[in-house]
């Protein structure tokens, strides 16, 4: 892949530097998209079938197995190249901020240390009625758990379909956007919103607006450099261009 030279000589000036990054960055380590189908005896459901406050209300079993596999499954695979080069860019620009809309904490096992995890972890859970309990998985586990301080349901502390993001976390986020000169978007479809309207917050504030993915989203239009690609390829390559000539 042909990383144009400007480019590069931006990424390695630039004092602040944003990345978001969703789905398309992990399946290169073995997870699932949000645009692939599910599969064997999920295939029948879609994410919003299970992914919503309501379906947690009505079952709240099975939610919690689709979680239950979804994490096991996190935590098995690997960070790919794509989730390190990310981490070595923190390492070597002045300011860095990672976005991430993904819920599997492979940013932080790969060593990424300023994370903004927008939609929650999936290796956390927290109370249902919001009464301050939130804490690892392993401390309060089974198949229907309850709240050891209220007794209201426990569920997988991530951000379902139809519900607020975090605020704090979401304000740092659009603060990081604003105050950005190189934006770059990562294997995300750019669809959903929030996430979606963070590099136009930063391209109305000057930032370059660079896009990673294997095909065109609603947001290259818009972009300065489009980068057809995979992740695991083309940020490596981004990295050692601009830092290990
Ligand atoms: P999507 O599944 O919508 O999009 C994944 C994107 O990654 C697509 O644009 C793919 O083309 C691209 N892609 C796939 N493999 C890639 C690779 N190896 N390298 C580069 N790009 C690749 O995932 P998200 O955009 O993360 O929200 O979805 C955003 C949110 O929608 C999710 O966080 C989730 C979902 O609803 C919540 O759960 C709240
Ligand atoms: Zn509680």
């Amino acid at each position: 892949m042909h990383i144009p030279k400007d480019l590069v000589e931006l990424i390695h000036s630039s004092a602040r530097i944003v990345a978001l990054t969703g789905a398309g960055i992990s399946q290169e380590s073995g997870l699932r998209t949000f645009r692939d189908k599910l599969d064997g005896l999920w295939a029948q459901y879609k994410p919003e079938d299970l992914a919503t406050p309501g379906a947690f209300n009505r079952n709240p079993g099975i939610v919690w197995e689709f979680y239950n596999i979804r994490r096991l499954k996190a935590c098995e695979v690997e960070p790919n190249p794509g989730h390190l080069a990310l981490a070595e860019m923190e390492k070597n620009s002045e300011r860095f901020v990672l976005i991430t809309q993904n819920v599997d904490g492979l940013h932080t096992r790969a060593g990424s240390r300023n994370v903004l995890e927008l939609h929650g972890n999936i290796t956390r859970v927290k109370c249902s009625r919001n009464c301050g309990i939130i804490t690892e998985w392993e401390e309060i586990s089974g198949s229907s758990p309850a709240c050891p301080k209220c007794g209201a349901k426990i569920r997988p502390d991530v951000v379902w379909f139809g519900e607020m993001l975090p605020q704090g976390i979401l304000k740092s986020a659009m603060q990081a956007a604003r105050e950005s000169d190189v934006f770059l978007s990562i294997g995300t479809s750019a669809l959903v919103q929030p996430a979606a309207s963070l590099p136009l917050m930063a391209k109305q504030n000057g930032a370059v607006i660079v896009e990673v993915n294997l095909e065109e989203t609603p947001l290259t239009p818009l972009v300065d450099y489009f980068l057809l690609g995979k992740a695991g390829e083309v940020l490596p390559e981004l990295v050692r261009a601009a830092w290990f000539r």
